[in-house]
């Protein structure tokens, strides 16, 4: 039986959104900012994030695989989508729903900057932090859990669970 534990709600959720939000505004005041999310589980994050602005932004996505429809990462990365717009000389902020062990998040640092951008930055709604392998810096972030594997808000289990409001734990 697969149970569903509540971990952020909605209100908890939008009240996050608007202190990032407000930070990002603040720091990249003036600048070219271009947001980047990483489908498919970054969307209603984004969205809900830019709608929180005060500065002018440009937005694109990639798209990664990294589970193999599974609840780990399997370190095989895959691009399906790359950039469509001019990211040389822009900052660049990458906006993710999850860090789990950093390897996602590493490629995609490494293969933006072949493109010179004049800065890459991070935002994740949520960073499970004790879980991470690699040696990556997440300039805005959301929450830092410990629970399992949590789906909803966008984040999915094999596909399911990405509409929910809220952010639940999914127990097998
Ligand atoms: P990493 O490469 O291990 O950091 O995994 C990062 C990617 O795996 C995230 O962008 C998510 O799409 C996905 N992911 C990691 N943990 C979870 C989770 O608890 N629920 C849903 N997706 C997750
Ligand atoms: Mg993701």
């Amino acid at each position: 039986m697969q149970e569903l534990v509540p971990v952020l709600t909605e209100e908890e959720i939008e009240k996050t959104i608007i202190r990032i939000a407000q930070s990002i505004s603040l720091d990249y005041k003036d600048c070219d900012l271009i947001l980047i999310g990483v489908l498919k589980g970054s969307f209603i994050f984004l969205s809900d994030l830019v709608r929180n602005l005060s500065i002018p932004v440009k937005i694109d996505f990639i798209r990664v695989s990294s589970y193999d429809n599974g609840t780990s990462s399997s370190g095989n990365i895959k691009f399906i989508n790359d950039v469509g717009i001019e990211i040389k000389g822009k900052d660049i902020l990458v906006i993710e729903d999850i860090i789990d062990t950093g390897f996602t998040l590493e490629y995609i640092i490494n293969h933006l900057k072949k493109s010179e951008p004049a800065s890459i930055k991070v935002c994740t709604l949520i960073d499970k932090l004790e879980r991470r392998k690699t040696d990556i810096k997440i300039d805005y972030s959301g929450h830092i859990t410990k629970e399992g594997f949590l789906v909803g808000y966008g984040l999915d289990y094999a596909e399911n669970f990405r509409n929910l409001p809220g952010i639940f734990h999914l127990k097998l």
